[in-house]
This record gives structure tokens, C-alpha cells and sequence, in this order.
């Protein structure tokens, strides 16, 4: 499995600070947001990873993450040239990828606790077991800033809306995605949406469709730290306090005490 960290956004949405500095290279605790997301791929075993960058910002990170040693894994870098979205981002990766199955970190997105993450990738992650994609879902205050699950009477996900007006639950998906191999057939297919990107609402719409869609909640709190200023401060602030990235329950449990 190779990682994918999407790290080429402007971050219009955090001006003025955004201004003078890449989104995923502002302080998130007392690292830049970056670091999390490499550190997080780490943890949960994907060793593999490749940093699609954008604008004039790719050489303050491979200044910071280099090769990728410090964290245990290997980095590797690409290049987005327009804002054409995240999923013409994950599609840039094809060649990387090689017919593995993908990882892929919003680089401006972060968790307290990896188990889930974890848990997906130890689940999905066998040859056997790559026909499915995953997403990662969280109850949220203000669902109409994200994609969306939307179910029928039954409980049955019928669908996920990107950026609902009228949001059919409180359950966003956030930005982490788990994809078979075959996710880079999937995206020369989408068509732009209205704000002119291929969305990875319609990837994951389509993984549904073909009944191939998996779905995991995560523990503990999560973060967008791109979606808003004050989200951005708040979570900078928690973070510095409480730490990202931990386990809630170690892997293999320490010895009973006799
Ligand atoms: C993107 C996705 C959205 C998802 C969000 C999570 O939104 O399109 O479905 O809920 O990331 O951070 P964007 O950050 O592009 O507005």
C-alpha cells in the first residue's frame, strides 16, 4: 500500500495567514500540519509515500521531510499545477502506485487516535482483500462543510453529498480514503463539478454504487484544520495541549501483571 498526502491547496479559506505561507506548512502544535499526516501514515504502516505539492511550495517540503527517514518511511514528491481537486490529485499518482492500493491524506485534515486508520488498513490491506475502498466517517456540528452520508428509511447509505445545504445527517467523511488499485480507472471518468474540480465525493460515490464501499467511524476528535480560520486556531491550540496521532489501545496488549 502507498500513502498518498495531498498537500497542494492554497488554503484560501485561512487568509490572511495563508498569504505568505502554504496552508500545510502553518503550525499545527509545534509541528507544521504536514508533519501529522506523515507521522499518522507511519504509524498506522504505510511506509510508502508520496507528497503531491502545488504552487511554489514544494521545496519548503522537501526541506522539511527530506527522504523521509526521520519519520520511517520513504518520501517521494509530485506536482499539482492548478487547483483542479483532490481527486486529479490522487489520479497524478498512478505511475507511483504501480497497481497498489492507496492510502490518501488530506494534509490539512488530522486524528487523535489512529486505531481506525490502523484497523482499515490491516483489514483491507491483503491482495485478497483489494476490492474495496474505505472511508472514514465523524459526527460533526456543521455538516454542510463537508461530504455528506445520506441513508434511506432502512439505514442503508444511499448516497454522499458533497457540501449539502440542507444535509441529509450530521456524518461527514473526512479526509482520509482507502482505494483498491483500480481507483485510477475510476478518475479519468469524473467529470468537473460546478467549482471546477473532480471531486473524490464522486470516487467514493462510485465505490458505493458498485456495492464496494466500506465505512469506519472514527474515535476521538478529528480535524479540518483547512475549512475555516477559527477551526484552524482552535485545533492549533488543541493540538499544542493534547497531542494527534496516539493509540487508544496499544496493538498487541502488555502482559497481564501476575
Ligand atoms: C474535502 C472533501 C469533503 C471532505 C473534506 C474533509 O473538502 O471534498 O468531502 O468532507 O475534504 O476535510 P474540501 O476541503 O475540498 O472543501
Amino acid at each position: 500500500m502507498i500513502g498518498i498526502v495531498l498537500a497542494g491547496g492554497s488554503g484560501t479559506r485561512l487568509a490572511p495567514l495563508t498569504l505568505l505561507a502554504n496552508k500545510h506548512a502553518l503550525p499545527l502544535g509545534n509541528v507544521p500540519m504536514i508533519h501529522h499526516s506523515i507521522d499518522l501514515l507511519a504509524k498506522i504502516g504505510v511506509n510508502r509515500v508520496i507528497v503531491v505539492c502545488g504552487d511554489s511550495d514544494a521545496a519548503k517540503f522537501m526541506r522539511y521531510l527530506k527522504d523521509g527517514s526521520a519519520f520511517g518511511v520513504s518520501v517521494s514528491y509530485t506536482y499539482q499545477d492548478r487547483p483542479g481537486g483532490i481527486a486529479e490529485a490522487l489520479g497524478l499518482c498512478r505511475a507511483f502506485a504501480a497497481g497498489d492500493q492507496a492510502f490518501v491524506v488530506l494534509a490539512d485534515n488530522g486524528v487523535e487516535y489512529v486505531d481506525t486508520l490502523a484497523h482499515a488498513v490491516r483489514e483491507l490491506g491483503h491482495a485478497d482483500r483489494w476490492r474495496d475502498a474505505a472511508i472514514f466517517t465523524t459526527p460533526v456540528s456543521e455538516p454542510q462543510h463537508y461530504g455528506v452520508i445520506a441513508r434511506d428509511a432502512d439505514g442503508h447509505v444511499t448516497a454522499i453529498v458533497e457540501k449539502p445545504s440542507v444535509p441529509p445527517s450530521n456524518l461527514a467523511v473526512t479526509g482520509f480514503y482507502l482505494y483498491p488499485p483500480d481507483v485510477f480507472d475510476v478518475v479519468p471518468t469524473l467529470v468537473p463539478s460546478a467549482r471546477g474540480e473532480l471531486e473524490i465525493t464522486d470516487v467514493n460515490n462510485w465505490y458505493l454504487r458498485q456495492g464496494r464501499l466500506r465505512m469506519y467511524e472514527l474515535e476521538g476528535y478529528w480535524w479540518d484544520a483547512g475549512e475555516s480560520l477559527a477551526q484552524y486556531q482552535t485545533m492549533h491550540r488543541h493540538v499544542l495541549e493534547h497531542g494527534a496521532n496516539h493509540w487508544k489501545r496499544p496493538i498487541s496488549a502488555p502482559p497481564e501483571a501476575s
